[in-house]
């Protein structure tokens, strides 16, 4: 039995700590009176729950976590249930310290915090797979049980003996023999050729940071360890409950909703059966519009969407403020709505909070939660909750239905690496991701549907691919590009893109000879200006600035779209298109503001007629989002405004949350929502 595929609600509910309030009987009775009134549904139990579980070595407890997961189930709810491993018991530090981690400088950590432990160390396997298996035979059968949640956000390193071995064993399996690995770090250079496996350590300050190609296989080193564990851990799981999916948590980059840097989703999402994430965006900032961050959100749900081509869960958000942001604003009237059913809309199957109540000591008692300290269930927080649970009732038709998207964008986490770790350019100015966010930006305002991808994805699946900044670039993704635009696919690529191979060796006799061919061009040089420097270029007449990279093209085949108006290089091409095949492959040179970006994408839109056809006057403060297929779609419009907004549509479309029609003129208030059928 797969409960979760049969659930056909939104799963609404969050972070449960029931093992913070065991003395508190009357507070746990209320929790679940509170569950049922607040609308919510799914409880995540256990996360950091193991001295509870097991107070002492070999000495367990689960009589409250039976209590607990027997009253969810009575009340009609479901367990997200998880592996304690995310933090663990004070005797375990002091009986065995190798479970703790080692930083960069060989230092050991003492216990305390969390996610602070040793990926490869065999005693904190042993105590894994141990409480892991008791909790998988005890809890494999329970009625409540829906998913299992291992872990809680992966991250980090750890540089102890035991991972230094386990990196070199990786490097000898991955090279073979040394002298391939001193050619793929190129070991000659300030006379670091290596004689011996034994003579490798990881990155850090007291060592060796320089060797890029050291840098890049131990950042992948560090994803491979990560889900080594993982898979270590779901071992017991999987053998008590085969059917029952397992995800855990991943996130993003705080403040700037980019993709989490230092482990490689891409890779991890492959040994998930969802993929969940933590979504924390800082509304109601003091640096950029509600719209500027709303497109930001969507990025990143977009992509966590496009891990698996499939609805993701939101494992973790806050019904109001968090508690680790410089300032911890609460969300203003209405967001809160808003701000959820932008989750859906991208693909979300749940909003789930952290966390359920305030806890009442430590660091977290002023964070965000759906029960406060006041205990009351007639609070804005609490009301908020209770009409995002009342609306996911409404349109719980929408679940489990796919978005569909004929644009990408791709995303490599190996090329952000390198990238970030390239001496030269501009330190500060390099912005992978968020020039992503910034293409990403002008389909956004107009509605159209992005997925953003890996470089393992099948392209052919899209009509426009647009894969700016790949520095680093290997052969396969080269002869992937070539084959995706000869059968008639769109490319647009921009400076900055392909310097080195994938052992992050820079690519000899100029720009690749296929890249050449396939654009259509010949890469001169790139420029790199100061922050404050402009140049300009010019398209059809219509002057635009351009800033920060600035490549110089010499078109061989390729058409010239752009030319620089200022500099030693005025005159000539920015910005490119090659007949290719079947297809075109842009090449944009300069880095522009989003003007450009905005004129440049429209001609393209218009050629492969990607507008969504049922919107006859769009918003750019208004968002309005897809789900489903050509049968029954949904359509989430929200405004993203302080202001009032309006849109028009092609006819009147069913409104799931008053079951009249409405349009085609469609009137929205701040941060107003709707949710349209066909
Ligand atoms: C997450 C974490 C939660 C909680 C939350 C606060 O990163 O998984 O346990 O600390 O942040 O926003």
């Amino acid at each position: 039995m797969n409960r979760y595929n049969l659930e056909k609600r939104f799963l609404h509910g969050g972070d449960y700590n029931p093992d913070q309030w065991l003395q508190y009987p009357d507070i746990l009775k209320e929790d679940i009176e509170l569950m049922k009134l607040a609308n919510t549904n799914t409880f995540s139990l256990g996360i950091f729950a193991w001295s509870t579980l097991e107070p002492e070595e070999g000495i367990f407890n689960f009589q409250w976590l039976d209590n607990i997961m027997d009253s969810i189930y009575q009340m009609g709810g479901n367990v997200i249930l998880a592996t304690p491993s995310g933090a663990r018991p004070s005797w375990m530090a002091e009986k065995y310290e190798e479970v703790l981690r080692t930083n960069e400088k060989n230092e050991k950590s003492i216990f305390g915090g969390r996610h602070n432990h040793c990926f490869t160390s065999p005693k904190y396997r042993e105590k894994v797979a141990i409480i892991n298996e008791k909790l998988a035979e005890r809890y494999a059968n329970h009625p409540a049980l829906l998913m299992w949640h291992v872990s809680n956000e992966y991250s980090g390193e750890c540089h102890c003996d035991y991972c230094k071995n386990a990196f070199r064993e990786w490097l000898i399996n991955k090279y073979q023999s040394l002298e391939k690995l001193n050619h793929a770090w190129w070991g000659p250079f300030w006379s670091h050729s290596i004689t011996s496996w034994k003579q490798i350590n990881p990155p850090s300050p007291l060592g060796e940071t320089a060797v890029h190609g050291l840098n890049l296989d131990w950042r992948r080193f560090v994803t491979d360890q990560t889900i080594d564990f993982y898979k270590h851990e779901i071992k017991a799981i999987r053998k008590y409950s085969p059917n029952v999916p397992i995800t855990t948590n991943f996130m993003s980059d705080t403040y700037d909703l980019i993709p989490f840097q230092s482990l490689n989703y891409a890779e991890f999402s492959k040994h998930v059966d969802i993929v969940s994430w933590d979504c924390y965006p800082a509304w109601h900032n003091d640096w950029e519009s509600t719209a500027d961050l709303a497109s930001k959100v969507g990025f990143i749900n977009d992509q966590f969407r496009s891990l698996k081509q499939q609805p993701f869960l939101i494992m973790e958000s806050t019904p109001s403020a968090v508690n680790w942001h410089d300032v911890n604003k609460s969300k203003r009237p209405g967001m809160h709505l808003l701000s959820s059913m932008q989750l859906i809309a991208h693909g979300s199957d749940s909003n789930l909070y952290f966390q359920w109540r305030k806890s009442r000591g430590s660091s977290e008692k002023f964070h965000g939660a759906v029960v406060d300290h006041d205990r009351s269930s007639e609070n804005r927080v609490f009301k908020d909750v209770q009409l995002v649970g009342a609306v996911l009732e409404k349109i719980k038709a929408v679940k489990g239905t796919d978005k569909k998207s004929r644009v990408a964008i791709l995303y490599d986490w190996e090329n952000n690496w390198a990238l970030n770790d390239a001496q030269g350019f501009s330190q500060k100015t390099k912005r992978y991701p968020q020039t992503l966010q910034e293409h990403y930006r002008v389909f956004w305002d107009l509605d159209i549907s992005v997925d953003v991808i890996t470089i393992d994805e099948k392209l052919d699946n899209y009509d426009l691919v647009i894969a700016p900044m790949l520095y680093l670039i290997s052969e396969t993704t080269i002869n992937k590009f070539v084959k995706y635009v000869k059968r008639g696919g769109y490319l647009v690529s921009t400076y900055l893109t392909g310097l080195v191979d994938e052992t992050d060796l820079a690519y000899l006799g100029g720009w690749p000879s296929q890249l050449v061919e396939l654009f259509g061009i010949e890469l001169q040089e790139t420029d790199i200006y100061y922050p404050k420097q402009i140049n300009g270029i010019e398209e059809n007449n219509r002057s635009y600035q351009t800033k920060d990279y600035l490549s110089i093209v010499n078109p061989l085949n390729a058409k010239t779209l752009a030319k620089y108006t200022d500099d030693f290089y005025r005159g000539k091409s920015a910005v490119t298109v090659n007949n290719f095949g079947k297809g075109k492959a842009y090449f944009v040179g300069a880095r522009t503001n989003y003007d450009y970006l905005f004129d440049f994408y429209q001609s393209i839109i218009g050629e492969l007629d990607l507008a969504p056809k049922f919107i006859k006057v769009g918003n750019k403060n208004v968002s309005i989002q897809t789900r489903g297929d050509s049968k029954q779609r949904h359509y989430f419009i929200l405004n993203f405004s302080e202001q009032k907004q309006a849109i028009k549509i092609d006819e009147k479309k069913k409104n799931l949350l008053t079951d009249k029609f409405v349009g085609p003129e469609i009137d929205l208030p701040p941060y107003g929502v709707m949710i349209l059928s066909d």
